[in-house]
């Protein structure tokens, strides 16, 4: 088996010998690391985990707790771990405003960094800069608010993309901000930042504010994934099944022995849909409602290419990608929305954007409109589904090995799949655990966000 688990990554499987991986070094050239992925009843960490505080204002959160509940060895500071390497470090600076604070930050991180396991977990929790004021008086001019603090906090964000360039062994580097009240809705992205489900996950940050209410759990949440017959779209079935979730596999009907092969996998269910036909947002509402009294969460999954420079895009490889990337889920939502009982209370919504969509790709003006307009269309529905208690998200791949990827040109293929901090492409599952952890209950206090999957991938980084 390949190490990356997919069959034409030569360099990385050649890197995995012994003989390969020394030569690699000694000619400087890239080593990716073997990351760790979730595995049922594996260790939550690699290492004992400390947590670390700057300033004296009261912590944030029993980050402490939290993380020994998840079954982490918590030690109090670096030291008291005797040999082992740290599996994680969580730094809560969220109380840091002046250039003292982040002097401290860097004498508390520095020695607990270098002491990482190999993909170890390095989470700094911040403060939102524009929640940062009130201290008139203090540090600079109290006229202008609280100038220092706002940029002290900043600060954070260029330190942790710094750090996760200079990790090494798949450590891993992100930032929580936490937003006044946030209180327990912290508990489950420092959860999921610190676990093996984030295994590709870095220089991120994400805003995590107060949950709503939760509604009640059902005894087994619904999800819908469209594409669902192969790819991202199947590896996201599979992990909400390990879950515990009913999955309701959505794809073309073209494609509909391979998505009951899905479906009979996961013990789902299959729903052959074109999500671009007139008909699919009240097919899919009706058979939410009528079948499972609502779904707990939909995953705009679905997506297709046509690339070709701007110039020579027909109206077919535009409408065709537009259609699919981007209008199926607005229509979808929209009749979601409006079909009492279709929609689960507390439900959640995950689109799959990409990092070309954020960064612009060529060839893909199509492509990275549609998926840029997704970033647009998760930001504007944030408010208004808050209100009612629901969520809705972005999830932003990187370079993953799929059939898509396997299809590139081998030169852009395997440059696309080094430029990340992590040396190497993520997998489906990588993408799914993202998506699913998203989907969950416990991700209430994320809303409006766009998550990146890209081991910090160059492109629009
Ligand atoms: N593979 C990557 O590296 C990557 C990177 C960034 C974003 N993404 C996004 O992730 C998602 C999944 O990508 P993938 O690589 O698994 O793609 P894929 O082509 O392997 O799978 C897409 C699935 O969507 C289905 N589909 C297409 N049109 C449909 C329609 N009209 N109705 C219902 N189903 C339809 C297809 O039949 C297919 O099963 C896409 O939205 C893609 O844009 C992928």
């Amino acid at each position: 088996m390949a190490r990356t688990g997919f069959p034409d990554d030569l360099y990385g499987d050649l890197i995995a010998s012994g003989p390969g991986g020394a030569a690699a070094k000694r000619l400087g050239l890239p080593v990716p690391p073997r990351l760790r992925r979730y595995a049922p009843g594996q260790d939550f960490l690699t290492g004992p985990a400390v947590v670390l505080r700057v300033g004296t204002a009261p912590p944030a959160a029993d980050v402490a707790a939290w993380l020994a509940a998840a079954g982490a060895h918590v030690v109090a500071d670096p030291d008291a771990a005797g040999g082992d390497r740290l599996g994680a470090v969580v730094v809560d600076a969220t109380a840091a405003r002046r250039l003292a604070d982040l002097a401290q930050l860097r004498e508390l991180l520095a020695p607990a960094f270098r002491r990482t396991a190999r993909s170890g977990r390095v989470l700094v929790l911040g403060a939102v800069p524009a929640e940062v004021g009130g201290d008139a008086g203090a540090g600079f001019a109290g006229a202008f608010g609280d100038v220092e603090g706002r940029a002290v906090q900043q600060a954070l964000e260029g330190l942790v993309r710094s750090l996760g360039k200079e990790a090494r062994g798949g450590t891993t580097v992100n930032l929580l901000r936490v937003a006044a009240g946030a209180g327990e809705a912290l508990r489950s992205p420092v959860e999921f930042l610190c676990s093996s489900r984030a295994a590709f996950v870095s220089g991120q940050s994400l805003l995590v504010g107060p949950a709503p209410a939760p509604a009640p759990v059902r005894e087994r949440r619904v999800v819908v994934v469209t594409g669902a017959a192969r790819g991202i779209g199947a590896a996201i079935a599979e992990v909400l099944a390990r879950d515990g979730v009913h999955v309701v596999c959505v794809d073309v009907p073209a494609a509909g022995e391979q998505l009951a092969h899905v479906a009979n996998r996961v013990r789902g269910s299959a729903l052959t849909l074109d999500v671009t036909a007139g008909t699919a947002p009240r097919a899919l509402a009706e058979h939410l409602r009528r079948r499972f009294g609502g779904a707990d969460a939909v995953v705009h999954n679905a997506g297709v290419t046509r690339d070709r420079s701007f110039v020579n895009l027909d109206e077919a490889a535009w409408d065709t990608v537009l259609g699919v990337n981007l209008a199926a889920p607005l229509r979808l939502t929209e009749q979601l929305l409006s079909t009492d009982g279709a929609l689960a209370p507390g439900a959640r919504l995950v689109c799959l954007s990409s990092i070309n969509g954020l960064a612009g790709a060529k060839g893909q003006t199509n492509y990275a409109a549609s998926k840029a307009g997704l970033v647009g269309f998760v930001q504007a529905l944030a408010g208004p589904l808050a209100e009612r208690g629901m969520a809705v998200n972005a999830v932003a791949p990187g370079f993953i090995e799929t059939p898509m990827t396997a299809a590139m040109p081998p030169v852009p293929r395997e440059v696309g799949r080094r430029a990340s901090s992590l040396q190497q492409g993520g997998l489906p599952v990588d993408v799914a655990e993202a998506v699913a952890w998203l989907a969950s209950p416990g991700a209430g206090g994320v809303v409006g966000q766009v998550l990146r999957v890209c081991g910090q991938h160059v492109t629009g980084a």
